[in-house]
């Protein structure tokens, strides 16, 4: 099972260095105005993507498999509390996946400005569902 646990781990990190990097690309593609330098940050989105949800995909099966293993998990108010965490991530993921598209169409409505915001929920979100799995307070 640990070996599974640490799978799923790895696989977490592969999710979250695309999660921190493709909203990162939307900031500079935003103020991007040359036409080559707009497809090219349309290429790199794409691939990126796929990477995001390898990513994901591996995290969330793996998770479940760990989970197959400690069903009582379930009961905990932590893990509950992770999982609704990891539903917001998914919408997240999801969200990015449509303004990659919205990029790719050339039909962006938002500035940098509004992408450095945006690039900012990835992390409030790995702080929190990290400090509730490892210190699991008030458990
Ligand atoms: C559907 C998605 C997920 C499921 C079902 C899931 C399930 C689990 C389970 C059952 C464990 C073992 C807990 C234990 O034995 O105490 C675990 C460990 C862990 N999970 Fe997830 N997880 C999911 C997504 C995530 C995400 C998105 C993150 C990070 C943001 C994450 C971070 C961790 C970490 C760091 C551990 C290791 C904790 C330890 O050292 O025991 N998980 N996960």
């Amino acid at each position: 099972m640990l070996w599974i646990k640490a799978l799923h781990v790895t696989a977490m990190v592969t999710w979250f260095a695309g999660l921190f990097y493709l909203p990162r690309l939307f900031v500079y593609h935003a103020d991007t105005e040359d036409l080559a330098g707009r497809e090219r940050f349309k290429v790199m989105e794409r691939r990126l993507y796929t990477m995001l949800n390898i990513g994901m995909t591996a995290t969330i099966v793996f998770g479940l498999w760990v989970l197959s293993f400690e069903p009582v998990l379930l009961g905990l108010w932590w893990m509950k509390l992770k999982l609704a965490l990891v539903a917001l991530l998914i919408a997240y993921h999801l969200w990015c996946g449509r303004l990659v598209r919205a990029f790719r169409d050339d039909r962006n409505l938002h500035g940098s400005r509004w992408y450095r915001y945006f690039n900012e929920a990835p992390s409030l979100l790995l702080l929190a569902i990290v400090m509730l799995v490892i210190v699991r307070p008030w458990a």
